[in-house]
């Protein structure tokens, strides 16, 4: 079953009188979200990725277009939709002067459980994301990292079948960020499908089964990971070998189908491929039998930014350290 379709959605923030004209946020975007999925939604700082999952999580109405959540009508069913789904914004939502393990009672009862259900579904949630050491104390003293657990928790009090988190990782550390992934594919295993954005596309890369680039508003790119990369350039397999063997290598593997390019750089050779895993275990025989004797061998993945960088003409990256700097 898919989770979330959309057909052109769009969404157009009027101007205000002297201050600039309409500003179309959302341009025409179809996307699809799978059952069980932890899909990332990357872009730049305003590309419309806050702007579509507010829409989608029915607190924003859309300027055009339609959509499916959960399996109900964006338009028509946004009550039921609700109901269903589990909503972390860019900000939080934890009352700063109760405790972490009373904001996950609280949204428990907003949600319509039993004072009884709340506190068992928050003891729960409390083992199941670890909160253990820190979730009777204020949330005004947590870290970032203790808060962004606590907000995943309320999140997904009433066991939503779809979780939506915007920029769940922004400004944790390392470790954290690594703690909070495990903590959301574990969410996963449980059955709920994920939607995220982030900026850090070795999160994307490692965390999500399908991507979506957004870019000006519109979807510059959506598939999974490795999809995005073979659009690309696939993977490079680089090869050391004595430098009287690269002719006779060259002449040996630029006829293949599966590579794309074939480069010479500081005395390896470089081999652009379409699938590495499947390329590398035939061409090593081959260099063998032709008795060329390989010194190194390393298989790389075309990373995510190339992909941005081949679809929009501009680095995510760069966007990254813009922000940084400010
Ligand atoms: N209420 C609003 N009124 C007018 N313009 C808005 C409003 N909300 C968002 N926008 C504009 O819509 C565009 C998309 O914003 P949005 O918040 O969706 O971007 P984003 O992809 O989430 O960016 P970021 O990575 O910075 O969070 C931006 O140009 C933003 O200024
Ligand atoms: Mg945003």
């Amino acid at each position: 079953m898919d989770m979330i379709v959309t057909e052109d959605l769009c969404k157009t923030f009027p101007g205000r009188s002297g201050r600039g004209g309409p500003v179309e946020a959302v341009k025409h975007v179809n996307l699809r979200v799978k059952q069980g999925e932890i899909f990332g939604f990357l872009g730049p700082n305003g590309a419309g990725k806050t702007t579509t999952m507010r829409m989608l999580t029915t607190l924003l109405p859309p300027s055009g277009g339609k959509a499916r959540v959960v399996g109900y009508d964006l338009a028509r069913e946004a009550g039921k939709i609700r109901q269903k789904i589990g909503y972390v914004s860019q900000k939080g939502g934890c009352y700063d002067l109760a405790t972490g393990y009373e904001n996950l009672v609280l949204q428990g009862r907003l949600y319509g459980l039993s004072k009884a259900a709340a506190v068992k579904k928050a003891d729960e949630l409390v083992r199941v994301l670890h909160l253990e050491e820190y979730c009777h104390r204020k949330v005004k003293t947590y870290s970032g990292g203790q808060r962004r657990h606590i907000d995943l928790g309320m999140g997904v009090m009433h066991d939503p079948a779809l979780l939506f988190l915007d920029e769940p990782t922004t400004g944790l550390d390392p470790t954290s960020r690594a703690n909070f992934w495990d903590e959301i594919r574990r969410l996963c295993e449980r059955g709920i499908t994920v939607f995220l954005t982030t900026h850090y596309l070795d999160e994307a890369d490692s965390l999500c089964d399908t991507i979506c680039i957004m870019d000006h508003g519109t979807v510059a790119a959506q598939g999974t990971v490795l999809e995005l990369k073979r659009q690309v350039a696939g993977d490079i397999i680089t090869i050391g070998m004595a430098p009287d063997a690269f002719g006779r290598a060259e002449a040996l593997l630029r006829p293949r189908a599966d590579v794309k390019e074939l480069r010479r750089a500081d005395g390896l050779l470089k081999l652009y491929v379409e699938a590495g895993e499947k390329a590398l275990p035939e061409i090593l025989p081959l260099l063998v039998e032709e008795n060329i004797a390989v010194t190194t061998v390393e298989m790389t993945r075309v990373s995510l930014d190339e992909v941005f960088l081949k679809m929009t003409g501009r680095s995510l990256l760069d966007e990254d350290r813009k922000e940084a700097a400010v």
